[in-house]
């Protein structure tokens, strides 16, 4: 792609942080809705995406990880399919093994970090603590004189919400985002499961070019035709462009979260490339 075919995009953001230090409430309250009422025990066991409009109109795309202990591999994905993290601390329970590790993470993606210390509501809550320990990682934040954005808040009275998202504006505009729409679709598979009534589901993050209904692909070692795209709202839609997680119906097989979505102009090449991919 050319200078001129690239057009701004939105930032996509992974929530990262211990188990239970509030990521996804935390979206919740950002996006309004409910998602932990709808975790079974309020674990997160996936990778949700989620776009939120800010107040300002900027567009964001978020996407939640889960913090236990088990779900390594699918945090450092997260760590790589996105443009910033922002790691979430409890100020009660401060810096812990998987605050360490999604540290950990970002550092090794490049990607720079905000720090979102949560249950400021708490009585318990330190955040000064938070910070000198992160200080002992050697992520120097803002309050410690570093340059690492840090923003207290409470998922529970939306304190500081504003401020976090002032903050993950302020950080995209560094960035300078931008991909072309204009071109053949190309995402990265969050999560893919076999589902009983519509058969293989992958939520995509498309990164660039817009996929649409009727795009032939290969994902993978799977192939297919978008039967349908599904939104983080649960409505169809008829494309997806840059930074826009979507749900892609239509494949023939499921593929494995990490995976690379490419279209391409023939069934007969989708095809070729997976059979290929599946003999290597
Ligand atoms: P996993 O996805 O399982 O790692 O957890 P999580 O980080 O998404 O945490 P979750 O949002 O499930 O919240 C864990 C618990 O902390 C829940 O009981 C929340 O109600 C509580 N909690 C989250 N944010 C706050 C907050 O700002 N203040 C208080 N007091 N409690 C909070
Ligand atoms: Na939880
Ligand atoms: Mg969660």
């Amino acid at each position: 792609d050319t200078d001129e075919d690239l057009q701004d995009r939105p930032p996509v953001i992974t929530i990262m942080g211990h188990v239970d230090h509030g990521k996804t409430s935390l979206l919740d309250a950002i996006r309004n809705a409910k998602v932990v009422a709808g975790e079974a025990g309020g674990i997160t066991q996936h990778i949700g995406a989620y776009q939120v409009k800010t107040d300002d109109g900027v567009t964001l795309s978020f996407l939640d990880t889960p913090g236990h202990a088990a779900f390594t591999s699918m945090r450092s994905r997260g760590a790589q399919v996105t443009d910033i993290v922002v790691l979430v601390v409890a100020a009660d329970d401060s810096v812990m093994p998987q605050t360490v590790e999604a540290i950990a993470h970002a550092k090794a993606a490049g990607v720079p970090m905000i720090v979102a210390i949560n249950k400021i509501d708490k009585p318990a809550a330190d955040p000064n603590k938070v910070r000198a320990e992160l200080l002992q990682h050697e992520v120097i934040v803002e309050q410690m004189s570093g340059d690492v954005q840090d923003v207290e808040v409470s998922a529970h009275t939306g304190q500081g919400l504003d401020a976090l998202l002032e903050a993950i504006a302020l950080q995209a505009e560094i960035l300078e985002l931008k991909a072309n729409p204009d071109r053949a679709a190309q995402g990265a598979v969050i999560e893919a499961q076999l589902d009983v009534g519509r058969g293989p589901v992958a939520t995509v993050l498309v990164q660039k070019g817009t996929l649409r209904q009727g795009d032939i692909f290969v994902v993978g070692e799977q192939y297919g035709k978008v039967r349908a795209l599904i939104n983080d709202k649960g409505e169809r839609v008829k494309e997806a462009g840059p930074s826009v997680p979507v749900e892609v119906l239509g494949l023939n097989g499921t593929p494995e979260a990490g995976d690379v979505l490419n279209v391409t102009a023939t069934e007969a090449q989708a095809r070729e490339i997976a059979e290929y991919r599946e003999q290597a």
